[in-house]
Order: structure tokens, then sequence, then C-alpha cells
């Protein structure tokens, strides 16, 4: 099962994909943490990608599309995935239909969690995580039992730098610049489907999975 999962900045992409590629057997690839984890190491990819994503810009289109080749190529995608944040222009899409008819293979669905831009700055401005091990917290939804603590290491919680509320709102205007003509390139192709994005955690991935098992 190929999948995309689409939708706004703190729709719930990468929690819901990590829960759901784990009960379906595909891998979740994120390329906002591919790209984080390459800033941390100060990779060539980091260097180039840093200042994009502390202002909430998109990286330029070349190095996302190389970096997801690469991919493809190692055959890590093979068994399926969920891909969680790309694509996320028009010509990203492209690339991924073109790259994947290449290797005979296509897109089964392309996922939209709906969620409005008020519920997206609350749950931005609660997210925390822990730089050890990367657990995630949000407050209210998630708290530590400790405040500011990891539970799992002790280390003092971090936020993203791109969840600062101006940038939040720049990520936002993003989205809706030039990532949301993908929802139309995907209805164009049959392949989107639509969930609506707020409650409960459970009752979310319950709507996926309903969404991802139905033909
Ligand atoms: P990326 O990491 O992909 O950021 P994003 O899409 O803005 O995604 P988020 O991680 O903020 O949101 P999410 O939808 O995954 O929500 P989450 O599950 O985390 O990209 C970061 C940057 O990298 C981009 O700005 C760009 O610069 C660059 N980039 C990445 N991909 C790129 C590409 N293809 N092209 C160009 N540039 C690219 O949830 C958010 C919070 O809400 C969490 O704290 C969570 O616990 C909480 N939450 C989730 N669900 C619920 C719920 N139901 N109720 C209450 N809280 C909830």
């Amino acid at each position: 099962m190929n999948l995309v999962f689409l939708g706004p900045p703190g729709s719930g992409k990468g929690t819901q994909a990590k829960v759901i590629a784990e009960q379906i057997g595909v891998l979740h690839l994120s390329t906002g943490d591919v790209l984080r984890d390459s800033v941390k190491k100060g990779t060539e990819l980091g260097k180039k990608a840093q200042k994009y994503m502390e202002a909430g810009e998109l990286v330029p289109d070349d190095l996302i599309v190389g970096m997801i080749e690469e991919k493809l190529a190692s055959g890590e995608l093979d068994n399926g995935y969920i891909l969680d944040g790309f694509p996320r222009t028009v010509p990203q899409a492209e690339a991924l239909r073109d790259m994947l008819k290449r290797n005979d293979s296509a897109i089964d669905k392309a996922i939209l969690i709906d969620v409005s831009d008020e519920e997206v700055i609350k749950r931005l401005s609660g997210r925390f995580f822990c730089p050890t091990c990367n657990a995630g917290y949000n407050y209210p939804a998630k708290m530590p039992k400790q405040e500011g603590i990891c539970d799992n290491d002790g280390t003092k919680l971090q936020r993203r730098p791109d969840d600062e509320e101006d940038v939040v709102r720049n990520r936002l205007e993003v989205y809706q610049r030039q990532t949301a003509p993908i929802i139309d390139f995907y209805q164009k192709a049959s392949l989107l489907h639509k969930v609506a994005g707020e409650g409960s955690l459970q009752e979310i991935t319950a709507r996926l999975l309903k969404v991802i098992k139905e033909n």
C-alpha cells in the first residue's frame, strides 16, 4: 500500500502516519524528520535546508525530489509506505508520479487530514519534544510527568524553532499558496480522500484506517 498523507502543518500527519504505518506494516517517511536530522548532523542537505525551515518556507523542489529519488533507489520503500510532508508542491507531485511510473508503481490513495487554522495554532504552540530521544509532548493534550522534562531520559524539552506563532502563520500561508493546489492534482487523478482531523487521536486513527481499508 502506497499512501500520501496531506494536510496543513499541525494537522496530525506525523502522529497518525507513525501509528498507522506500524499497524498496516509499511514504512513511514517524513521529509520534515529527514530534513531536521540532516540539519542536526550538519550534512550538505541540512546546511542548504536550514534557513528555509526556520522561516517556515519550503525547501527547493530539486533538493527534496533528489532525496526521495535516493530513497526509492535504495529499496527502502519497496514494501509500501506513507509519505508524510511530501509532495508539497504540484511539481513535487508530478515528479513523484513520474518517478513511480518509471518503476511500474503508483500512489494508491492521497488522504487529506482536514483541520482549522485555529486548531493548528493551538496544537503547535503546545508542542514540545525531547532532543535526546525525540519523544513528542503536547500541552495540555500529552503532558510529561514533570513539566518541561522528558519522561524517558530526564532531558529538558525543547520547541521546534518553526513552531513560534509568527512562523506558524507563515507556514499556513505557504500551505495555502504552494501545497493546497496538490489537493486538486490528486482529486483529478481520482486518488483523493478527505478525513476530518479534529477529535481524539484514536478517533482520527479509526477514520483513517476506514478510508485506507475500503476499496
Ligand atoms: P514538516 O515537519 O513536514 O512540518 P509540517 O507539515 O508543517 O508538519 P508538522 O510536523 O508541524 O505537522 P503534522 O501534520 O505532522 O502534525 P503532528 O502529527 O506533528 O516540515 C517542516 C519543514 O520542512 C517545512 O516547513 C519545510 O521547510 C520543510 N519541508 C518538509 N517537507 C518538505 C517538502 N516536501 N518540500 C519542501 N520543504 C519541505 O502534530 C502536531 C501537534 O499536534 C503534535 O504536538 C501532536 O501531538 C498534536 N496533535 C496531533 N493530533 C492531535 C489531535 N487529534 N488532538 C490534539 N493534538 C494533536
